[in-house]
């Protein structure tokens, strides 16, 4: 840990309720008297922006994705993350570079050279939160049957990005959060994980 800071990070596929599980800690670190720093990737930044608009176009080739996401988070590192950690703050990230090895890795780079990559810059965090749940229910919270052969697709990928999530579950920094209960009973889940190690 970094000068009395904590670094925590929530990961999953879509539809796993990453970010209301990242608001509710936040909020419970306050309670506790923390400072408490949210942010998300990709980020509101130059890179991340780009990012975001060419998933609506579509036009970036797999190689300038991933350049894209390396640079939005040697900024958001720079920027936040690091002065945050420094400060003594508490940092929760939705999504952060284990995302980059599950979704880069299912466009056919290797996940491990990707989480390389990043580890070369990027704090690895105090703890990391796999929010998991199985492809259907995801996709049915997201509101996608799966039918078409667009969401075939779509299915495919989150079933292989839910494996390069849970392949790193062994790891002691990692835990696996169940999502199938309600958000309130999700985030008593992840406060009991916190409660035993991480305060
Ligand atoms: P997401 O958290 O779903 O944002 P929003 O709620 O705005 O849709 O992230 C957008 C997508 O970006 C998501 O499908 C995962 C993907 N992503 C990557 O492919 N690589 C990365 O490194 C990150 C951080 C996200």
């Amino acid at each position: 840990m970094t000068s009395g800071g904590l670094f925590i990070v929530i990961e999953g596929i879509d539809g796993t309720g990453k970010s209301t599980q990242v608001q509710r800690l936040g909020e419970w670190f306050i309670s506790q008297g923390r400072e408490v720093v949210l942010s998300r990737e990709p980020t509101d930044g130059p890179w991340g922006k780009k990012v975001r608009e060419s998933a609506a176009t579509g036009r970036l080739s797999p190689e300038e994705e991933l350049e894209y996401f390396l640079n939005d988070r040697r900024q958001h590192v720079t920027e936040l993350i690091a002065p945050s950690l420094a400060a003594g703050k508490v940092v929760i990230l939705d999504r952060y570079y284990f995302s980059t090895m599950a979704y880069q890795g299912t466009r056919g780079f290797d996940p491990m050279e990707i989480r390389r990559k990043n580890e070369a810059f990027a704090p690895v965090p105090d703890l990391l939160l796999i929010m998991d749940l199985d492809v259907d229910s995801a996709l049915k919270r997201i509101g996608t049957r799966g039918d078409t052969a667009n969401e075939f697709e779509k299915r495919e990928n989150l079933q292989r990005c839910r494996e390069i999530f849970l392949s790193l579950q062994n790891e002691a920094f990692v835990r696996v959060i169940n999502t199938m209960g309600t958000p309130e009973e999700v985030a008593e889940h992840v406060r009991d994980v916190i409660g035993t190690r991480w305060i």
